[in-house]
Order: structure tokens, then C-alpha cells, then sequence
């Protein structure tokens, strides 16, 4: 009996995979640009776009070319943005944030509500030392309390320029609790908070810090961000901190980066009602960019295959830098 059931079973499963309509009928997960998020570059100083090596379609951009940019990524059916600030001036504290909020400004003056517009909240593009936050007096470690001030101050003033949404990335202790407040306490009750709230210490964010100028340099005795992004061997710290994070008022989490912590991924997803987010970052991104221009693989298909994971793997918001082909590509291989 079991036996026929099994001889039945091992016939029958081919039979579902026989055509495109039946394949496209069965599929349990479903990929659509409406989960996208398309990350944004745009620095201060620069006369032209920059391209960002390993990451092919996204370009540091001009506060001018960032416009027209948006206005193309509208055309092929993206809305969501997520904006990086790139400032000329580093600082160590008291940062000027008016960079970012300028062009948080002019893109929510062009496009209003036809987009909606996160922004990543951090400093590591503003410090002279490439650290996410303020350095003490030795310079040998990252203040959390002296820092979460200057995040608050930057999230209040994204929002005041309009931000849908403001993203802290830094990993501070305390600062998803500290935004919400002074949010609500300034009238933007209905400004967003995505935490990074899973993000670990990864060494997949190489061709980002170029984009957005925020390796760690030498001026501290600090090498790495290994004091305060996760230990990717301690899933749990990622269960700790966005338990906290949902309990400090983050309305969305995340998981980053992507296709290494699917695992991660998957448990937090389902144990956390939440939605949530993954990144895919500049150098997963980038190293199937670079595969496919070897002839190794084929572009398309392997960055469908990556998303489909994803949301396999529970997430419902993809932040990606393909999310602009995302269309286009699910389109020509998914039929
Ligand atoms: C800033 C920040 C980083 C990324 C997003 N926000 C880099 C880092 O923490 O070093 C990485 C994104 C990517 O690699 O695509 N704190």
C-alpha cells in the first residue's frame, strides 16, 4: 500500500512541471514589482553620475540626474525608493544633515505622492572616520548614546523634508525607541520606521561603501563595524534585537544582507508578525553581475532565482538594485 502510493507519487510529480501553464499555475511563490524598493545614491560635489563598480544600473547621482532618474524608474513601474545622502563635508559630530533633506525635499516637491520615499538614517557617510556613529574621545569606540542623538536629529529631519519613511542602519542600542518618540513628539505620527533590525556584520557591503563613500578608515583604532552590527554565527542576537526593535515601534524589519541569512530569514518571518524586508546587498547584487558577465550564468534568471528565494523565505518587501529591471525580467522569465 505504501509502496503504490510512493510508485504513484514518483510518477505523478513530473507531470506538474510539463508546461509553462501548468508550472505558472502551480507556483507557490509569486514575484511582482510592487514588492520592490529601489535604492537610490545621490553626492554632493559631483558634476556627472558616477557608475558604482560591480553594481551596473544604479550610479552615484547628481541632485539633478537623481530626478530624472526617479522619473525613469516611475516609467518602469517602481515607486518605492530608498535614498542614501552622500554629503561633501565629514564631520565627527554634530553633523549637518541638509544635504539629504534637500533632496528628500525636491523629490517629494517633483513627484508628491506618486512615490513613496524611504531614507537610510546612519552617519557613516558623514564621519570622517567611515564609523556609523560618534567616536569617543580615545577614539577607540562608537558611542551609543552620544550617536542615537544625532540619529534622532537626522530621522526628525528627514521627516520634516518629507520622508515616507526614515530606515536607521547604524545598530545602535536604543535608537528605534528614541525616533518613534521624538517622531510622535513633532507631529510626524504618520512618518514609518523600517528598522535594519537583523543587519550583520557582513563582508558582502564592498561595492556600497564605495557608492556612499563609508568604509571605516584609518583614523581609529577601530578596523571594522564589529562592535555593534550582529555576529553573523549568532542568529539569536538577530531574534533579540528585532523583538526589540518591534517592541521600540519599528513598523517594518529587516533582514541583511539576503541570500546568506535566508535561514535567519525564514525563522525570524514567521516567528515575528511583522512585515518584513530583505537586502539584497551591493555585493550579492554585484557578484552575480559579475558571473553573468563572465558567461557563467545567466543574469536574468539568477537574480529571479535570488528574489524567489526571498519571499519563499517569508520576506514581503525586496530592496534591491535590480528592482528598476524587476518588471521587465519577471516578465521575460516568468511567462
Ligand atoms: C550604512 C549602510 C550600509 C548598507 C546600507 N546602509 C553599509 C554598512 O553598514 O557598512 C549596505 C548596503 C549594501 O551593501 O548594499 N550603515
Amino acid at each position: 500500500m505504501v509502496r503504490d502510493q510512493v510508485n504513484h507519487a514518483v510518477l505523478g510529480l513530473r507531470r506538474l512541471r510539463g508546461s509553462p501553464h501548468i508550472r505558472s499555475l502551480t507556483r507557490e511563490v509569486r514575484l511582482s514589482v510592487d514588492q520592490f524598493i529601489q535604492p537610490l545614491f545621490v553626492v554632493e560635489g559631483i558634476s556627472q553620475p558616477e557608475l558604482i563598480p560591480g553594481l551596473t544600473a544604479v550610479k552615484r547621482e547628481t541632485p539633478h540626474s537623481l530626478l530624472a532618474q526617479i522619473e525613469s524608474d516611475l516609467d518602469r513601474g517602481v515607486s518605492k525608493f530608498l535614498l542614501f545622502g552622500v554629503p561633501a563635508k565629514k564631520g565627527e559630530r554634530d553633523f549637518d544633515f541638509s544635504f539629504t533633506a534637500n533632496q528628500l525635499r525636491a523629490i517629494k516637491n517633483k513627484f508628491g505622492d506618486r512615490v513613496f520615499l524611504s531614507v537610510d538614517v546612519c552617519l557613516c557617510s558623514q564621519t570622517v572616520h567611515g564609523q556609523c556613529g560618534v567616536l569617543s574621545p580615545e577614539h577607540d569606540c562608537v558611542e551609543n548614546a552620544a550617536s542615537v542623538d544625532e540619529l534622532v536629529r537626522a530621522a526628525c529631519e528627514y521627516a520634516k523634508a518629507g520622508a515616507d519613511c526614515v530606515a536607521p542602519s547604524d545598530m545602535m542600542d536604543g535608537r528605534i525607541g528614541a525616533i518613534r518618540q521624538a517622531l510622535d513628539h513633532h507631529g510626524y505620527e504618520k512618518t514609518l520606521l523600517m528598522s535594519y533590525s537583523a543587519k550583520f556584520h557582513s563582508r558582502f557591503y564592498g561595492p556600497f561603501r564605495v557608492a556612499a563613500d563609508s568604509a571605516p578608515k584609518g583614523q581609529s583604532a577601530l578596523k571594522d563595524r564589529a562592535t555593534y552590527q550582529i555576529d553573523p554565527a549568532r542568529p539569536s542576537d538577530a531574534l533579540e534585537c528585532s523583538l526589540r526593535d518591534a517592541e521600540e515601534g519599528a513598523d517594518i524589519l529587516m533582514v541583511k544582507p539576503g541570500m546568506p541569512y535566508l535561514d535567519v530569514l525564514q525563522d525570524l518571518s514567521r516567528g515575528i508578525p511583522k512585515p518584513w524586508a530583505v537586502y539584497e546587498v551591493s555585493g550579492e547584487y554585484a557578484a552575480i553581475e559579475i558571473m553573468a558577465r563572465e558567461g557563467l550564468i545567466n543574469r536574468e534568471a539568477a537574480h529571479i532565482e535570488a528574489w524567489t528565494a526571498f519571499v519563499r523565505a517569508g520576506a514581503e518587501i525586496i530592496i534591491s538594485y535590480g528592482a528598476r529591471e524587476a518588471r521587465t525580467w519577471i516578465e521575460r522569465n516568468l511567462p
